[in-house]
């Protein structure tokens, strides 16, 4: 492991007062679209080849391979291929993607056309969160100058025979449209409804054509690897979860914000070394790649910050997208976790029972704990409630409920004693009266009997 200078925030100073966007002239005048330039001397599967050989793991939330992912798209072209960039970054504590896109938006164009030129995509659709005005005007004049240079348009990739349109497509504000085919589903112009899969979107995605769907992390790693070389890229990072990565830093920390290193760095050293130390407090838990990934207890601050020790020895769903909130000894976890579970809640897509049912069934006992009402069964029927749902119970058609399932899980499990203090057995008759649904929506506090459908 070395990471000896920043890579992905190479042109973005540390000094927030320095720091400027840079546009094309400013791109190409520090080594810009030179990457671009050596793809187009490749062939596709030589491109495909280099990404796979770096290893480089997608930085969305899911880790997948993405020179795998691009190797998927058939080879034997009989149609438009699609490339869709997930800028949707609605992740609760994930900030890194905005970060690119604010200084140097051209690099994230550079890992477009790149990938263009591997997948044989002929439209890029830039996907970006409906709250990202700004970054979205950027975009939108960023891939104007592309244009005007010659990267996009009708005259092939600076002249090539790769011939790529790019659009940026705002999204309505539905954290569900970052889900891969929730976004394809928004794309198309309708409800941002995951899909099930198969068909993968390799193969059916976007107007049921072949579709790359990558984080704007990830394509930002593409022409740093392109131009210096896989080994080079694996010189950063664990032999697993190689390069570096942004690591969006918030909660109860001195300097909070986005810090660029490499994959692997211990939890403490993000803490300390990265974000200057714990504020107000001492450490007590962070929330390590958004919220969907769980939680990592007091005693786990030499966790490795990778793909896989946050998920093996952290015991979390993963390390997600590396969007760290902090949090120190002054903290109510059981208020923290009814804040990740009301998100859930509010943001589920509702086409499957265990997710639209059973988020709200939790917000609603973990309402009734908070109030006082709580009782040690509530615990263990919260935690029976996290068991059914998700992809991997196999009840669900995304992810986002298994972002509430481990949320729960983690919480609850590695702050127990936190949570049973705030459950004392009841007195004989002094259960609560329970008042039926008028509108869940804006009578929020109103308690209601389980398996009633509120929403
Ligand atoms: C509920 C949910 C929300 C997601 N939101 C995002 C998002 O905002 N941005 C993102 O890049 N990936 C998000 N993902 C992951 C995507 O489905 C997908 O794995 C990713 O965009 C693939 O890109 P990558 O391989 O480059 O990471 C989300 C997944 C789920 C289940
Ligand atoms: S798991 Fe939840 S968000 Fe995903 S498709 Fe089912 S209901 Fe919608």
């Amino acid at each position: 492991m070395a990471f000896n200078e920043p890579v992905l925030t190479k042109r973005i100073s540390t000094d927030p007062d320095k720091r400027k966007l840079h546009w094309y002239d400013d791109y190409v005048a520090t080594g810009g679209y030179s990457a671009l330039r050596k793809a187009l001397d490749l062939q596709s599967d030589e491109i495909i080849n280099i990404v796979k050989e770096s290893s480089l793991r997608g930085r969305g939330g899911a880790g997948f391979s993405a020179g795998q992912k691009w190797s998927f798209i058939p080879k034997e072209k009989k149609g438009p291929h699609y490339l869709a960039v997930n800028a949707d970054e609605s992740e609760p504590g994930t900030f890194k993607d905005r970060y690119l896109i604010d200084y140097d938006p051209h690099q994230l164009l550079e890992g477009i056309a790149i990938c263009a030129i591997a997948t044989q995509c002929d439209i890029a659709y830039i996907f970006i969160r409906g709250e990202y005005h700004k970054q979205a005007k950027i975009l939108e004049r960023a891939i104007a100058e592309a244009y005007a240079h010659g990267i996009f348009g009708a005259n092939g990739i600076l002249g090539s025979k790769h011939k790529l349109e790019c659009y940026v497509h705002r999204g309505a504000g539905a954290y569900i449209c970052g889900e891969e085919t929730g976004l394809l589903e928004a794309l198309e112009g309708k409800r941002g409804w995951p899909r099930n899969k198969p068909p993968f979107p390799a193969i059916a995605g976007a107007f049921a054509r072949p579709t790359v769907i990558n984080n704007v992390e990830t394509l930002c790693c593409v022409p740093h690897i392109i131009e210096r070389g896989p080994a080079w890229f694996k010189t950063m990072g664990t032999p697993s979860s190689p390069g570096p990565k942004l690591y969006g830093m918030s909660g109860h920390l001195n300097k909070p914000g986005v810090y660029e290193h490499e994959l692997g760095i211990t939890l403490d050293f993000a803490i300390n070394e990265l974000s200057g130390g714990m504020k107000g407090g001492k450490y007590k838990a962070a929330i390590c790649g958004g919220i969907s990934m769980g939680v990592l207890g007091t005693d786990q601050l030499d966790i490795k910050l990778d793909f896989d020790d946050v998920r093996f020895r952290g015991g979390c769903l993963g390390l997600g997208t590396a969007g760290m909130i902090v949090m120190n000894e002054h903290t109510d976890m059981v208020l923290a976790l009814r804040n990740c579970v009301r998100f859930y809640a509010h943001e589920s897509c509702g086409q499957c029972t265990p997710c639209r049912e059973g988020s709200h069934w939790m917000r609603k006992i973990l309402d009734r704990i908070i109030d006082g009402y709580g009782k040690i069964a509530d615990l263990d029927m919260l935690m029976e409630l996290e068991k059914t749902m998700g992809i991997m119970p196999g009840t669900t058609i995304c992810g986002l409920a298994d972002g509430t399932a481990w949320a729960t899980r983690t919480f609850i499990n590695k702050f127990y004693d936190e949570f049973v203090a705030r459950c004392p057995e009841q007195p004989a008759g002094a259960a609560r009266s329970i008042t039926l649904p008028v509108n869940q929506r804006s009578r929020t506090n109103v308690y209601t009997p389980m398996g009633s459908n509120t929403r």
